[in-house]
């Protein structure tokens, strides 16, 4: 597959009002890159197990979007995966940059997109399995990102996703949105019609509830 990566889509997110809010993003992870590594696992329930549902195929071409610093990539990677972290924030790209420089050493397949995932279509129908760990409900346009996410999986493909559902009280709903989280079964119902051969599980923490989706593209 040609990964044709623009590098003027950042001028054109901006003549188009940025509808994936990266200005946002950038801002916001500008100083939380800095903490996010040590900070996270603290409060991202669910990932392994997660991952752990996922089945992947040595040789099997993973998108992982929103890969942050890239906590999934060594996890995915080792399971024989060819894995692309797609991640549009420049601060988080860079410390996942560094994190698969050891990687590759290792002999594992690791690239980079930086584009923001639902801009474009360089993936349809190319890709085996699709994970959004804790980025899908930071994505405004989640339609046109999950529309994008069916096209790209190839039939029979996988996709996985956990994410923050509904906030405990009110005061923790504010601090999730501050944080830039978009609460709500919104994405988890398009989700489910996206793709009708689904598994749900929706677990609680102590401030709030999230959940893992598994499904297939038929
Ligand atoms: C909370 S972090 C999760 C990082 C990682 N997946 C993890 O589990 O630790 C969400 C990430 O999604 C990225 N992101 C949000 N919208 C995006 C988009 N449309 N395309 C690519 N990355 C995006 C953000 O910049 C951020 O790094």
């Amino acid at each position: 597959m040609a990964l044709s990566i623009s590098p003027t889509w950042r001028t054109s997110q901006q003549a188009s009002g940025d509808p994936f809010g990266v200005a946002r993003l950038e801002r916001f992870y500008a100083w939380h890159s800095l903490i996010y590594d040590w900070t996270r696992p603290l409060i991202l329930f669910g990932r392994v197990p997660l991952l752990d549902g996922l089945e992947i195929r040595v040789g099997d071409r993973v998108l992982d979007i929103g890969c942050g610093t890239g906590w999934a990539l060594p996890r995915l990677a080792r399971r024989g995966a060819h894995v692309v972290g797609v991640e549009c924030a420049r601060a988080m790209l860079a410390r996942a940059r560094q994190r698969a420089v050891r990687l590759r050493d290792a002999g594992r397949q690791i690239t980079f997109d930086e584009r923001p995932y639902g801009s474009h279509d360089a993936y349809r129908g190319a890709a085996d399995a699709i994970v959004f760990s804790y980025s899908l409900s930071m994505m405004p346009p989640f339609e046109a990102v999950l529309a994008s996410a069916r096209s790209d999986l190839r039939r029979g493909g996988s996709i996985a996703v956990v994410d923050f559902l509904e906030a405990a009280n009110a005061m923790v709903g504010r601090w999730l949105s501050a944080n830039h989280v978009a609460l709500g079964d919104a994405r988890l119902r398009r989700l489910m019609d996206l793709f009708p051969q689904h598994g749900v599980s929706v677990r609680r923490a102590p401030l709030w509830t999230y959940y893992l989706f598994w499904g297939t593209a038929d």
